[in-house]
C-alpha cells in the first residue's frame, strides 16, 4: 500500500470513529408517543424544555429523542393545541377551545398582590419594558388624546385637528387600535373615558390572546377587528406566545409562530382609515430589502436585550438562552435610532455659477420608509449658507422648503413626508378629513436621496441640518408642544 493510500485509509477510519462516538453519545435514548382524545398525533414538536432541539412525531404519533440533559421536562406542541408537558414518555395534547369567549374579563398588566393573575406579578422585567413603550400609553398618551378630542388641559379657539369634533362618529375607529379592549355600551368609544384595563391601551393580555391575524384584509380591517382572539372560559387560562415549551401549573399556553412575524403587527400598523392610507408600515415592509433578508418587525423592534434570561424568575420560569427572549421595549422614532439609521454626506464645490452643496441621505437598517408610523411624522433637510460677514446668502438654484416647514419655510432644503391634501389642495390636513391627494416624498430604505443646491458666489460657509418632527409645526405650536422635534444630523463646511 502506498503511503498516500495508507494516509487516506487512516483518515477514513478516523472519520468513522468520530461519527460512531457522536452517534453513541447522542444515541436515541427516549422513544415515546403523543396523543390527543382521538388517538395518535402526527407532526407534533417534541423536545426538552429550555433546549433548542426539537423532533417531530411520525404518522403513528411516535418520536425518538436523545436523553434529557438532566432533569428537564418533556414538552410537546402543535398548532391547534395547548402545550403539553410531562416527565414520562407519553404526552397528551389538549385542543384549543373552538370558540372565543365574548364575556371574558381582561386581566390587568399592573402589579397587584390581590389580583394574582396580573401579568406584572410574575413578569416584572417585561412589564417595565412594556410600561415605558408607546403601547403602554396608547390610550392615555396626552398627544393622542389631544388630537382625538382636543384635551390636555388647554383649550383651543378652533376645533381643528380634533378627530371627535371633525369626524364625530369616528371614535370607534381610533379606539380599535389605540384602546383595543375599550367596551362602549353607548357606542361612543370616547377613549378619554377609558377605565380599568382598557386604559392600559395595547396591553399584555390583549396581545397574548391573539390566535390569528387572517391575511388578505390588511388595512381595510384593523386593530381589534383584524385579529382573531381566542379567550378561554371561566376558570381556565390560555395564553398565546412564541415559546413552544412554556409551562406554568394552572395555566395553559399555546405556541404560535405568528408571534415572530410582521403579519402579527400588521393588525395595527396598517390602516386605510376613512378612505385614506394613513398607516402603511406593514405594506412598506413588504416592499423593503429587510423583508427580502428575512427580517420581521420583531427582529428590530423586539430584539433581545441579551440580559434577560428568565421571563418569570422565582415564579416558575426557567433559565433560558437570553438570545431567545424578546424585549417589549419597542423603540420607534427615537433620536438614537434615527441617528443610527440615517446617514448624511455633504460635498461642496465651486463653479462659474456659484457655490454648490450636494447632500446625500440614506436610511439604513430600517424595514420601511423613513419616517413611518403616524402619518404626520416628517424629516426636514435645512441648508443655510452665509458670506464672509455672516450674512445669509441667497439660493440661486435648487429646492426650497414649503410653507408647512414652519419656521424654515422658503429656505433651501427638502421635506420627506407623506403629505395629505384636501379637495382644494389645502394641507397638511388630518387624516380623518376628506383626503383628496397624497404626496409621498419619504425616504426608501437603502435608497440614497441626493439634492443639489447652488448658492451665489459670495457664500463662504454652509450648515446642513436634518430635523425630525413628530407633528407639523402648525399643529404643535398652538398646543404649546415644544419637544416634538429634534436634530438628527448636522454638517458644517466652508469654501475658500
Ligand atoms: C403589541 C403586542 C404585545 C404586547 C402589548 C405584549 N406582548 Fe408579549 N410578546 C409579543 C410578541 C409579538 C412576542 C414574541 C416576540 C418574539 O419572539 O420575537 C411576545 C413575547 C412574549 C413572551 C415570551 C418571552 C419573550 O420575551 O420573548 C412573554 C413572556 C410575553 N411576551 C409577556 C408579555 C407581558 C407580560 C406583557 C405586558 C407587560 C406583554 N407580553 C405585552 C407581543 C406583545
Ligand atoms: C403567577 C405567575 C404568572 C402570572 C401572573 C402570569 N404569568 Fe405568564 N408565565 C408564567 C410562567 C411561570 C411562564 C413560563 C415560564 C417559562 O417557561 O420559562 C409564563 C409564560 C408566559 C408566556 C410565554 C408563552 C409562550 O408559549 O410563549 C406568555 C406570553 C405569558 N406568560 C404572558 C402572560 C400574560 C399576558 C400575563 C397576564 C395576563 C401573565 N403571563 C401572567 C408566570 C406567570
Ligand atoms: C393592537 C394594536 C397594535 C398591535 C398589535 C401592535 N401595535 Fe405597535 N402601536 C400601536 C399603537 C396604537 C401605537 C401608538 C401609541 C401612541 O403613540 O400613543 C404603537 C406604537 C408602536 C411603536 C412606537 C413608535 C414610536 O414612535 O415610539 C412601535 C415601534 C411599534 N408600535 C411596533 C410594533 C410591533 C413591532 C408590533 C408587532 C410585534 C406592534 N407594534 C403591534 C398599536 C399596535
Ligand atoms: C431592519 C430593521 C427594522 C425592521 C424590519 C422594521 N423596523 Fe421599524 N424602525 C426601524 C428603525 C431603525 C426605526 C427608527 C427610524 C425611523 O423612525 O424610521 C424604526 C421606526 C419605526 C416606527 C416609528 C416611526 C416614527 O417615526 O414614529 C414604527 C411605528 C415602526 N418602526 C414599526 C415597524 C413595524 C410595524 C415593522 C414591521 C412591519 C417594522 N417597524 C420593521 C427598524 C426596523
Ligand atoms: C390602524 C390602527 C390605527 C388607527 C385606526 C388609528 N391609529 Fe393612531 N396610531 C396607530 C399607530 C400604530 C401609531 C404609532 C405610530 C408611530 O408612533 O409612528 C399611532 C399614532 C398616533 C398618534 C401619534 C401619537 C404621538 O404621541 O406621537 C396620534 C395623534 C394618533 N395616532 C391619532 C389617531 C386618531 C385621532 C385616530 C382616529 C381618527 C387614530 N389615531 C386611529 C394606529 C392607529
Amino acid at each position: 500500500m502506498s503511503l498516500a493510500r495508507r494516509h487516506a485509509c487512516i483518515g477514513l477510519l478516523l472519520i468513522v470513529a468520530v461519527w460512531c462516538f457522536i452517534f453513541a453519545r447522542s444515541g436515541v435514548s427516549l422513544e415515546g408517543n403523543v396523543t390527543d382524545d382521538t388517538g395518535p398525533v402526527a407532526g407534533a414538536r417534541v423536545g426538552w424544555q429550555g433546549e433548542c432541539r426539537r423532533v417531530t412525531t411520525d404518522s403513528a404519533g411516535r418520536f425518538f429523542l436523545p436523553a434529557s440533559p438532566g432533569g428537564k421536562r418533556l414538552i410537546a406542541s402543535k398548532p391547534g393545541y395547548r402545550i403539553a408537558a410531562g416527565s414520562s414518555d407519553s404526552l397528551r395534547l389538549a385542543p384549543l377551545p373552538r370558540e372565543d369567549n365574548l364575556d371574558y374579563a381582561w386581566i390587568e398588566p399592573h402589579p397587584d398582590p390581590v389580583q394574582i393573575n396580573n401579568c406584572a406579578n410574575c413578569h416584572d422585567e417585561i412589564y417595565q419594558q412594556w410600561r415605558g413603550s408607546a403601547h403602554g400609553r396608547s390610550a392615555s398618551n396626552p398627544r393622542f388624546l389631544h388630537l382625538f378630542a382636543g384635551t390636555d388641559g388647554k383649550s383651543l379657539p378652533r376645533q381643528t385637528w380634533n378627530a371627535r369634533a371633525e369626524h364625530p362618529d369616528g371614535s370607534a375607529v381610533c379606539a380599535s387600535c389605540h384602546a383595543p379592549t375599550l367596551a362602549s355600551p353607548t357606542l361612543e368609544y370616547d377613549v378619554r373615558e377609558a377605565q380599568g384595563v382598557a386604559r392600559s391601551g395595547v396591553h399584555c393580555d390583549f396581545c397574548h390572546k391573539v390566535a390569528d391575524v387572517p391575511p388578505g384584509k390588511f388595512g381595510t380591517r384593523f386593530g381589534r377587528d383584524a385579529v382573531r382572539l381566542l379567550r378561554p372560559r371561566d376558570g381556565v387560562s390560555l395564553t398565546f406566545g412564541p415559546l413552544d415549551d412554556a409551562v406554568r401549573p394552572g395555566e395553559t399556553f399555546a405556541y404560535s409562530p405568528l408571534y415572530k412575524e410582521s403579519r402579527y403587527c400588521a393588525s395595527c400598523h396598517e390602516g386605510i382609515v376613512f378612505g385614506a392610507h394613513a398607516y402603511g408600515t406593514y405594506s412598506e415592509w413588504l416592499a423593503s430589502p429587510a423583508r427580502a433578508q428575512g427580517k420581521h418587525c420583531q427582529s428590530c423592534h423586539m430584539a433581545p436585550t441579551g440580559k434577560m434570561n428568565n421571563i418569570a424568575p422565582g415564579k416558575g420560569g426557567i433559565v433560558r438562552d437570553p438570545r431567545t427572549l424578546a424585549s417589549h421595549d419597542m423603540p420607534g422614532g427615537r433620536i438614537d435610532l434615527l441617528r443610527e439609521s440615517l446617514r448624511m454626506d455633504v460635498g461642496t464645490s465651486t463653479s462659474t455659477k456659484g457655490k454648490q452643496v450636494a447632500v446625500e441621505i440614506v436610511a439604513q437598517r430600517v424595514g420601511h420608509r423613513v419616517p413611518t408610523g403616524f402619518v404626520d411624522r416628517h424629516l426636514l433637510l435645512v441648508v443655510q449658507a452665509w458670506d464672509e460677514q455672516g450674512k445669509a446668502v441667497a439660493l440661486v438654484d435648487g429646492p426650497r422648503l414649503p410653507k408647512k416647514a414652519g419656521r424654515w419655510s422658503g429656505i433651501a432644503g427638502a421635506l420627506y413626508a407623506k403629505q395629505l391634501f384636501g379637495p382644494a389642495g389645502e394641507g397638511p390636513i388630518p387624516f380623518w378629513l376628506h383626503v383628496a391627494k397624497i404626496e409621498d416624498t419619504r425616504l426608501h430604505a437603502e435608497r440614497p436621496d441626493r439634492r443639489v443646491f447652488l448658492f451665489s458666489p459670495s457664500a463662504r460657509r454652509v450648515s446642513v441640518q436634518l430635523w425630525y418632527r413628530r407633528f407639523w409645526q402648525e399643529v404643535a405650536d398652538p398646543r404649546g408642544w415644544t419637544d416634538y422635534e429634534f436634530l438628527v444630523a448636522e454638517r458644517k463646511a466652508a469654501w475658500r
